[in-house]
């Protein structure tokens, strides 16, 4: 992960995507997640004197505020800077500014490609705070907080993404696969993961005896999880054709019905921010097995282990 050492991945010291953090360093950053949330006053003064750049094309509450909380509680510093990337000046001039200024870019944008000019110009380590196609901040968090609900060895667990096979379940399928999770995708038939992606968490699952499986069929899919995730069905960017997704959608929505059909002790998982009625209903978020507070809390020991090893 160190950006100066030749190591084989290609963006070594960037998560630019998920499969940037390599198994083993992804098994450590969860082991440091868990210890910086049970003593997190021992890493008061980690990142004393770093600084973060905050660059946000898109909306965000609990990505911004767990970055700017995980610098300022490890002593180091933020600053956010809001609206379109590579408009005033290029993508790449940005880059060779901030990594004049900072020690760490962590990005929000369309394109990931965006991300990836970011990561290629900048001499500092570049985080994806969500693209198009990768929410890796969100998957760290998400496994978290799977493994504190079933422990560490998370093989053979069964998790399922119910909904719009877009960025958060990309991000989940190329994480979980990898600690050796059954991940299940459920979409309507049109939004599958993108075909990459799934290619690619078939060949990242061997790493960690992980499986994928991708149905058109929610409760085939749900049936036998221990955690039944879902996202909105428009993501930001994605507000499109409005009547014809919430069709195609609505009976993938994640509600009492088909909760009951994954297993008794199943968890309930959204990124959020959620469109309650849609994807998913107040009953199922306020329900004892709702752990989305708790997700979002990982937020910040995830991202505070991360910048430590990025760091
Ligand atoms: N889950 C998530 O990334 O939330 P925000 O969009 O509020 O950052
Ligand atoms: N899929 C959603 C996730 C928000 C955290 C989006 O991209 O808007």
């Amino acid at each position: 992960m160190n950006k100066n050492t030749a190591l084989p991945r290609v963006a070594v010291g960037d998560l630019r995507t998920d499969l940037d953090l390599t198994r083993d360093e992804l098994f450590a950053l969860l082991d440091l997640a868990a210890a910086i949330k049970a003593n997190p006053r021992d890493f008061g003064r980690a990142l004393d004197g770093k600084s973060a750049a905050m660059l946000f094309e898109k909306p965000s509450l609990r990505t911004r505020v767990t970055f700017e909380m995980a610098m300022a509680q490890m002593g180091g510093h933020s600053t956010f800077v809001a609206g379109p990337i590579g408009e005033r000046e290029p993508v790449r001039d940005m880059a060779r500014n901030l990594d004049r200024w900072v020690d760490v870019i962590v990005a929000r944008t369309y394109s990931q490609r965006t991300v990836e000019e970011l990561a290629n110009y900048s001499r500092v380590p570049v985080i994806n705070a969500l693209s198009k196609d990768y929410h890796p901040c969100q998957a760290l968090a998400d496994v978290l907080t799977i493994r504190q609900e079933f422990g560490n060895d998370l093989r053979g667990k069964k998790v399922t993404f119910v909904g719009d096979g877009f960025n958060v379940a990309h991000s989940l399928m190329l994480t979980a696969t990898r600690l050796g999770m059954e991940v299940c995708v459920a979409t309507p038939p049109g939004y599958e993961p993108k075909r990459e992606m799934i290619v690619l968490a078939h060949t990242v699952a061997q790493e960690g005896s992980g499986s994928l499986k991708i149905t058109n069929d929610p409760v085939e899919g749900v049936t036998g999880a221990h955690a039944v995730y879902t996202d909105v069905w428009f993501s930001m960017g994605e507000q499109t054709d409005v009547p014809q997704r919430l069709a195609d959608f609505s009976p993938f929505q994640v509600n009492e019905a088909l909760m009951a059909k994954a297993r008794p002790e199943a968890i309930f998982l959204h990124c959020l921010p959620a469109k309650r009625g849609e994807e998913t209903t107040d009953a199922v978020m306020e329900s004892p097995q709702s752990r989305i507070f708790e997700e979002a809390e990982n937020r910040l020991h995830a991202q505070k282990a991360l910048l430590l090893m990025l760091l």
